[in-house]
């Protein structure tokens, strides 16, 4: 399947977004080493900034969700526009824009629950970033899987509520 059904997408949409359900933690997998990554700007110590957009009191109101989202649910919906593009120009051999120097703000964005950003997210959160650059590195079928993996593993531990509609996003 080339592109993911517009259908799921907007089932998704309406779906409600993130329900909490533990289950089995897997191990990400794609994880290169960090040693020669900079993230001195965005670390689990940078400081949040009170009063931005998606911080709590100022989450960002929409149609979609009246109640409104955090910067790091805002996030994650660039991470999976992000993703269906870079696969479609994957597919194609076309040139993909590199997408770790956007993801990687995941490490200091405010999630509705400002308690989820502890020591563990982060972890995964880097994980994560590390097979987001050997995507960007190495775009392919391989890469962009090991991505999809590293959501679903932090997903199994937080935000269990779309985990059906990340496994649709893999690469078959
Ligand atoms: C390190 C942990 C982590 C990783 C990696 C991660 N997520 Fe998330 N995700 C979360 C958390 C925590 C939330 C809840 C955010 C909030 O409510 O503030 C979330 C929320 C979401 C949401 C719901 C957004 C909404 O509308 O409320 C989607 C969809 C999502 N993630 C998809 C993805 C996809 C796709 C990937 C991989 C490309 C991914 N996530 C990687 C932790 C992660």
């Amino acid at each position: 399947m080339r592109h993911l059904p517009l259908f799921a997408f907007l089932a998704f949409l309406t779906a409600v977004a993130c329900r909490t359900t533990t289950t089995t933690t897997t191990t990400s997998t794609g994880g290169t080493s960090t040693a020669a990554i900079d993230d001195s700007d965005c670390n689990l110590s940078t400081p949040l900034q009170p009063g931005v957009p998606g911080s709590p009191g100022n989450l960002v109101k929409s149609p979609r969700n009246p109640n409104g989202d955090s910067e790091l649910a805002l996030m994650m919906r660039l991470f999976v526009d992000d993703l269906q593009k870079a696969r479609a120009l994957a597919e194609a051999g076309e040139p993909i824009e590199k997408m770790y120097p956007r993801h990687k703000r995941m490490r200091c964005a405010w999630p509705t629950k400002p308690e989820e950003r502890n020591a563990g997210f982060d972890g995964r959160a880097q994980g994560y970033l590390a097979a987001v650059r050997a995507f960007d590195d190495a775009p392919g079928k391989t890469t962009y899987n090991a991505i999809v993996a590293n959501c679903i593993a932090c997903h199994n531990v937080s935000c269990g509520g779309v985990l059906e509609f990340i496994g649709s996003m893999q690469w078959k």
